[in-house]
């Protein structure tokens, strides 16, 4: 039997992203490759990028650098190049300056088409460049290649209409789209019939589901999909703050299969930098959402994503923002260091805030997180928590998976309980992840 094509590919960026390289996986199986998990063994290689900050950006062009000597080695291999970075105005064009050995250059709106892409460059020898059309369709009929089992995701919205002054998303991914919830959930019912246990719904802004079509409300949404028979975990990502209703609040507290994790990023704890930021709510607003989520769900955790050194950022600024993570006590957080994004409006904001500032406050709030995060987690030793187990570390000889707050737990065990619900007694921790034994 003639061996198979292999592919390769290499992702940057968000969840969104993780989820697309599945689909791309998916173009690629039905093109007859198979997947490997070495770059120099790969036939075709595809870089899926993220541009969200410039390290996200510099990663992935150090890396496409490197595949240079491969290229010459093997001209045969082709290199895909798409994601957020080449869908930038003008990147696509310098993409191909820069790196005139990449074979295909697509972006996020035209994701779908990569198949034919692939199938053109095998006849033609001139790279295949495309990031331009098809922006605001709502494409169905994804095949996604599924890598992550016992975990699904699943798109409802496309692209974010919010236009944060800091971020490039709105910029790459277009205008906000919502899928048919009838295709939702039936894709969901289909996950769950063939054994996922933990279905993670996906949007810039899930809250705003619906918006500008007659469809169901985000609350009816996951209500619908929570009443899905079968044991199964729900989680959604990203909830905005300004967006976040009583009527969600209501519908995790009366459906135990909504896990009890709501990611909430408030960005900054400073009025006047969540002005700056347009993110369009108050701490005052933001502490009142959290407060109806806890008297709907008491035991919720709130995670949250956290930038310091935006433009204009005094320490009273930064100071408020410690002191609003306190407050809130959140049991984990993403900390970011602001990121000057070409095209947006902060970048041509006034003080920009130096980089010894901004790393220093970084440090201070990561101090901070972990403090929180240590004590959120030493309240988890000797309570059983049940597990989701999702896969088994070869090195450590240990299970691992999450409960359902998010928190990884590791413990060891003869068996094979990869994709099945097991309870778990925590006896030590460390930082954010649990140790323990199968009880
Ligand atoms: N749509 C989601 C998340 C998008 S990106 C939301 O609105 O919450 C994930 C996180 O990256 C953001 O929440 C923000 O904290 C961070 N981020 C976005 N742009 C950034 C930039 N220019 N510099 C630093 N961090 C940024
Ligand atoms: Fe970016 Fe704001 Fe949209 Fe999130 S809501 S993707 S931070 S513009
Ligand atoms: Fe995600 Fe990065 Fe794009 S965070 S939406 S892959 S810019």
């Amino acid at each position: 039997m003639m061996n198979k094509k292999k592919y390769n590919i290499v992702t940057y960026g968000c969840q969104m992203n993780v989820h697309e390289s599945e689909k791309i996986a998916g173009m690629l199986c039905e093109l007859g490759f198979e997947n490997c998990d070495k770059m120099d063994e790969a036939d075709v290689v595809v870089f899926n990028t993220c541009c969200i900050r410039e390290n996200a950006e510099n990663h992935a062009y150090g890396n496409i650098g490197m595949l240079k000597k491969l290229k010459m080695q093997n001209r045969g291999m082709i290199i895909a190049v798409g994601g957020c970075l080449t869908q930038q105005m003008g990147k696509a064009e310098n993409l191909h300056e820069k790196f005139p050995y990449v074979d295909i250059i697509f972006g996020t709106h035209n994701l779908h088409k990569l198949k034919g892409y692939l199938i053109l460059k095998q006849k033609q020898k001139k790279p295949v460049i495309s990031v331009e059309d098809d922006e605001g369709i709502v494409f169905e009929g994804d095949k996604p290649y599924r890598t992550s089992y016992p975990n699904a995701w699943v798109n409802i919205t496309y692209g974010c209409n919010n236009f944060c002054s800091y971020c490039i998303v709105p910029y790459v991914r277009g205008r906000e789209r919502s899928r048919k919830s009838d295709l939702i959930i039936s894709e969901v019912k289909e996950l769950v019939s063939q054994g996922y246990k933990e279905i993670t719904l996906l949007g810039q802004n899930v809250n705003s589901y619906g918006n500008g079509t007659d469809d169901i409300s985000f609350p009816q949404l996951l209500e619908k999909i929570a009443k899905i028979e079968g044991k199964f975990r729900l989680r959604f990502m990203t909830s905005h703050p300004k967006d976040f209703s009583e009527e969600l609040a209501k519908v995790i507290a009366e459906n135990p299969k909504i896990c009890r994790c709501v990611h909430l990023p408030v960005q900054s704890g400073s009025d006047n930098i969540l002005k700056a930021m347009n993110r369009k709510y108050t701490v005052e607003d933001y502490l009142n959402k959290i407060s109806i989520l806890k008297k709907y769900v008491p035991d919720c955790a709130v995670t949250t994503d956290l930038i310091v050194g935006f433009p204009a950022e005094s320490e009273e600024d930064f100071e408020a923002t410690l002191n609003l993570v306190k407050k809130v006590n959140y049991s984990s957080a993403f900390t970011f260091v602001y990121s000057k994004r070409d095209g947006t409006v902060a970048a041509k904001m006034d003080n920009q805030i130096p980089e010894e500032i901004s790393k220093k406050r970084i440090i201070e709030l990561v101090d901070l997180v972990n403090s929180l995060t240590r004590e959120h987690s030493s309240v988890y030793i000797g309570k059983t928590v049940e597990i989701l187990c999702e896969g088994f570390d070869e090195k450590k000889n240990v299970y691992f998976g999450r409960d359902e707050f998010g928190r990884m737990a590791y413990f060891g065990f003869n068996e094979n309980v990869v994709g099945e619900f097991v309870n778990v007694k925590i006896n030590r921790v460390n930082g954010v992840s649990l140790f323990g034994e199968r009880v």
